[in-house]
C-alpha cells in the first residue's frame, strides 16, 4: 500500500479492508470515511478544531446513561433520526406518518380506560383528544394499543423530574374500542425546550439555532398485523411549528385544536376547554 498522502486519504483508509470484511459494514464505513475526509478538506479543519470535535463527542457519550441519551438528541438535531426513518418507512397513501420518538418514552406506562384524565397534577387546559384507529381502507381496528406521552405546562416530562412530577403524569396506554375509537383528557400541549444543558445545547447555541419544540403530544399506535406508528400530533396554533429543532413536523401531523361544541361522553362531561381529533390509519405489515 502506498504511504499516506492527503489527496488520496480516504481511498488509502478504505483500501485497508480485508477480503473477509462484513460487506454491509464495509459499504457504510467506506462512505462515512469518504464524506468525512471530504468535509475536513472542504473546511480545512485545524488540529484545534478536531480536538474540540473529539471533546464534544466524548462529552456527548459521558452524558449518556439509562435516563439520558445525548447521542440520540444529537442525531435528532442533525436531522439524522428523521432521515433514517424516512428512508426505512414506505407506507401507502393515507397512512399515518412517523416522526421522532424522542428521549422521554417509557414502555410500561399506566393503562387507562377510555375517557381517563391523564393530568395527575390537574394542571393545564383540559383537552379532549379523540380519534379512531383504522386500516388504510377506513375499517376500524379494535384492540389497538395507543401509547401517549407529553410534557407538562412547565415543559417537562415526568421522567425528567422524578422528584417533583408524579410518575405517569401526562402518560398512558389506551385500547381502541370495537369501533376503533379512543379518547382521553390531557392538558393542552405547550411548546418546550429540548434539553440544552449538555453538548447538544452548546452546539445549538454556537449555531444560533432554536431549541424550542412546537407543542405536541406523542403517540405510539400498534395492532397485530399492522405496522407500528411512532408519531406526534402538533397543535395547529403553536407559533413554533416552523422551527422544530429536531425537524419532526409534517403537515399531516398538525391537528386542529378547537373549542368543543358539545361535551364528549367523558367522566367530567363538558369539562374540557379544548378538543382535537388524532386519527390513525395503519399500514398492513
Ligand atoms: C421530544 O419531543 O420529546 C423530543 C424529541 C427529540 C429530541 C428531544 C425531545
Ligand atoms: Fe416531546
Amino acid at each position: 500500500m502506498p504511504y499516506f498522502e492527503a489527496p488520496r486519504s480516504a481511498l488509502l483508509v478504505n483500501s485497508l479492508c480485508g477480503a473477509d470484511a462484513n460487506p454491509r459494514l464495509r459499504l457504510i464505513v467506506d462512505a462515512v470515511v469518504r464524506h468525512l475526509h471530504a468535509a475536513i478538506k472542504e473546511t480545512a479543519l485545524t488540529p484545534e478544531e478536531w480536538i474540540t470535535a473529539i471533546s464534544f463527542l466524548t462529552r456527548t457519550g459521558q452524558m449518556c446513561d439509562d435516563k439520558r441519551q445525548e447521542f440520540i438528541l444529537l442525531s435528532d438535531v442533525l436531522g439524522i433520526s428523521m432521515l433514517v426513518d424516512a428512508l426505512a418507512t414506505q407506507r401507502g397513501p393515507g397512512a399515518t406518518e412517523n416522526t421522532v420518538l424522542g428521549p422521554f418514552y417509557v414502555s410500561d406506562a399506566p393503562r387507562h380506560e377510555n375517557g381517563a384524565d391523564i393530568r395527575l397534577e390537574k394542571k393545564g387546559e383540559a383537552t379532549l383528544i379523540e380519534g379512531t384507529v383504522t386500516d388504510l381502507s377506513g375499517q376500524p381496528i379494535s384492540g389497538a394499543n395507543i401509547e401517549v406521552w407529553q410534557a407538562d405546562t412547565d415543559g417537562f416530562y415526568d421522567v425528567q423530574r422524578p422528584a417533583t412530577i408524579p410518575e405517569g403524569n401526562l402518560r398512558g396506554q389506551f385500547t381502541s374500542s370495537e369501533q376503533g375509537g379512543y379518547h382521553f383528557v390531557t392538558a393542552k400541549p405547550l411548546h418546550y425546550s429540548i434539553p440544552c444543558d449538555g453538548p447538544v445545547g452548546e452546539l445549538l447555541d454556537g449555531l444560533a439555532r432554536p431549541a424550542i419544540r412546537p407543542a405536541h403530544i406523542h403517540f405510539i399506535v400498534s395492532a397485530p398485523g399492522f405496522e407500528r406508528v411512532t408519531t406526534h400530533f402538533f397543535v395547529d396554533d403553536c407559533p413554533y411549528l416552523q422551527q422544530d429543532p429536531v425537524l419532526g413536523v409534517k403537515a399531516s401531523l398538525i391537528a386542529e385544536f378547537r373549542r368543543p361544541a358539545c361535551s364528549h361522553d367523558s367522566p367530567e362531561p363538558g369539562a374540557t376547554q379544548w378538543a382535537a381529533r388524532c386519527d390513525f390509519a395503519l399500514s398492513p405489515k
